[in-house]
């Protein structure tokens, strides 16, 4: 897919270069490319990123996973082999140009939830992708006493990043200490043996998580939430959590939990 004629890129976005690829599975990819210094956004956000087809930007939603401190920007994203986009993203190489969106937003920021105890960031599939960066921005941190990154996949192949959670954030020379101290990694599998099996809405019901990760059972008095997920499952966490006397935090109203769907299906 490497583009050889010159594009015009349309004023809403910055062209950046692929600078690195990494497929984790046949479903699962990640990469990285240049940024902008005036790109700015805050860990959590989301930007409009694609790829200039016929002459058109082709776009959608994808989180930043990589930190606001970060020189270059980093992405998470599904391989749909008919989807408009993915299907053609999946192919880009280093030296290929990308488009990105100059206005970051999005709810999944510090700034909608109340001050609390412990931050669970519950995720399934690409919807790790905001907490990747929320995870490496030092201000999570002063936040929360504990943050927890409970990500659930079908198979152990889909926990991209896993690795980098448990064995080179707790090593990373700014951030090694605090997510030592105070970072929970706590995956899941639904559909293949691992040790943390079955649905994050059920490993509530059930108490599993919480006994899993020896913290205490989700109270919203002391604890702040944020999901990120297919439909269904924000909506399932949803009505677990307002059944358990969470509220909705949005922008200009914190509240004890934010949602945010993970975009890209296509
Ligand atoms: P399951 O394998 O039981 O469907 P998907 O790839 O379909 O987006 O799913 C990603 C992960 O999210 C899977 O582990 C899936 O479990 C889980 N999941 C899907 N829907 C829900 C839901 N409504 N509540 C909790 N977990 C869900």
């Amino acid at each position: 897919m490497s583009q050889t004629a010159v594009q015009t890129i349309p004023a809403a976005y910055f062209g950046e270069t692929v600078t690195w690829v990494h497929h984790w599975t046949d479903r699962l990819f990640s990469f990285r490319c240049t940024r902008d210094p005036a790109m700015r956004f805050v860990a959590g956000q989301f930007a409009m990123i694609g790829l200039m087809v016929e002459g058109k930007a082709l776009v959608r939603a994808y989180s930043m996973v990589s930190p606001p401190w970060d020189e270059a920007l980093e992405f998470l994203s599904i391989k749909v082999q008919d989807g408009p986009l993915t299907s053609r993203l999946q192919h880009i190489r280093v030296g290929d140009t990308v488009l990105i969106g100059r206005k970051p937003v999005g709810t999944l920021v510090a700034e909608n939830l109340l001050p609390g105890r412990n931050l669970w960031m519950m995720c399934t599939g690409t919807g790790l992708a905001p907490f990747m960066s929320l995870m490496r921005d030092p201000d999570t941190y002063d936040k929360f006493d504990r943050i927890i990154v409970a990500h659930t996949v079908r198979q152990v192949g889909e926990l991209a990043y896993r690795d980098y959670i448990s064995t080179e954030l707790p090593g990373h020379e700014l951030l090694g200490e605090l997510a030592s101290e105070k970072l929970v990694y706590a995956p899941a599998v639904t559909r293949e043996a691992f040790p943390t099996f079955g649905r994050i809405t059920e490993r509530i019901e059930t108490g599993r998580l919480f006994t899993d990760t020896g913290l205490d059972a989700l109270d919203p008095a002391k604890d702040r939430v944020m999901l990120c997920g297919s439909e269904d499952f924000n909506a399932d966490m949803k009505a677990l959590l307002e059944g358990r006397g969470f509220v909705e935090g949005t922008n200009n109203n914190p509240g004890s939990y934010a949602l945010e769907k993970a975009f890209v299906t296509k």
